[in-house]
């Protein structure tokens, strides 16, 4: 091996062990933020909880040994006091992309519901898509279904024979996941007249999309138009986990075009694939519950402290880890026994 090989032999390690600490640490961010906006569970007041987790989140990143800058935040700086796209982030050290929503499931939040998150993807520069601030149509299977089987523009029926001819089962066996929204009122029609069944969620599909790649949910196929920004958190996800997504930008009118030119959009029709949403190399992903959800339990607050439950996953490495932390109120700084 010659001295330089040695080298990067050794910078490749270094970088590595620094990949997978990030990747911890950002439990520790998300768990922040997940924290701050249990608190307000229940209260009916969604800014209150969206601007709890939105601080919280922010005073971890600032602790975290990178030069991160955030890509997918939560609005243009215009608009956002904090977390805005464009902002940097961290005390310094590796360059890296960040993708956030610190509180998705606000409504939820605000009422006490199931499924909202803390949830932030991390990656090496210019790895995720610049989504800008506009919907989505998105269509995503888990890892045990061929990406072959999604398709934006064909029937969903067409769809649904394809992914039961794959699992060799019947249509009527399949679960599909979609936002309830009256948008979908087409899609929910078509998968009801298919045969199939149907989980409406009220918000964060997100997690939706990730449950397509968890058997235990039961979902075989989610469908619907959300969030852009939301869609490349879920392709992240998707990256480290498996599974794949087709996403397609919808606007409403010329100011959310706007908005994409400003990103360097010129396809406003061009369909996205999992790997255009959030490259494959090196991505990072961790999500804590706030609420009681299919794939993470919401936090559990206590007397002078709380539980969380958070999953914190790599594309490098494939490893899923899932995280239950103990929070001692008494002895952690930014928190106080009053705080109960
Ligand atoms: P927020 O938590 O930011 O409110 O987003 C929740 C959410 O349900 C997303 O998961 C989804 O992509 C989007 O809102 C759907 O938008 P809309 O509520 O306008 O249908």
């Amino acid at each position: 091996m010659t001295v330089n090989s040695m080298q990067e032999n050794q910078d490749m390690i270094a970088k590595n062990m620094m990949d997978r600490n990030i990747a911890l640490e950002a439990v520790r961010v998300t768990e922040a933020a997940a924290l701050a906006a249990s608190r307000l569970v229940g209260r009916g007041d969604e800014k209150a909880a969206d601007a709890a987790a939105v601080d919280a989140m922010r005073d971890a990143l600032n602790s975290m040994s990178i030069s991160g800058r955030v890509v997918i935040g939560e609005g243009e700086r215009d608009e956002a006091p904090m977390l805005y796209i464009g902002e940097e982030v961290g005390a310094g050290g590796p360059e890296i992309d960040i993708a956030l929503d610190p509180l998705e499931g606000t409504t939820i939040t605000a009422k006490g519901g199931t499924n909202s998150i803390a949830v932030m993807a991390m990656a090496d520069k210019d790895c995720f898509l610049n989504a800008p601030d506009t919907y989505m149509q998105k269509m995503a299977v888990g890892p045990s279904i061929s990406p072959d089987v999604l398709d934006l523009d064909a029937p969903i029926a067409d769809v649904l024979q394809k992914i039961a001819k794959e699992k060799n089962a019947q249509v009527e066996d399949l679960l599909v996941c979609v936002l309830d929204r009256p948008r979908h009122d087409d899609i929910i029609q078509g998968v009801r007249d298919a045969g199939a069944r149907i989980s409406l969620i009220g918000d964060n599909d997100v997690s939706a999309i990730i449950a397509t790649t968890e058997p235990e949910t039961g979902v075989d196929l989610y469908v619907g138009t959300g969030g852009a920004p939301e869609g490349v958190l879920a392709a992240a996800a998707l990256q480290c986990v498996g599974g794949a997504m087709l996403g397609r930008l919808v606007f409403r009118n010329d100011d959310e075009k706007a908005r994409a030119d400003k990103w360097g959009i010129t396809d406003y029709d061009r369909i996205y694939a999992t790997d255009d949403l959030a490259k494959p190399d090196n991505v990072m992903f961790a999500a804590t519950g706030v609420t009681n959800g299919n794939i993470l339990q919401g936090v559990r607050r206590y007397g002078g402290g709380a539980t969380t439950h958070s999953i914190v996953m790599r594309s490098k490495s494939g490893t899923v880890r899932h995280v239950k932390s103990t929070h001692n109120f008494t002895r952690k700084t930014g928190f106080t026994p009053s705080d109960e």
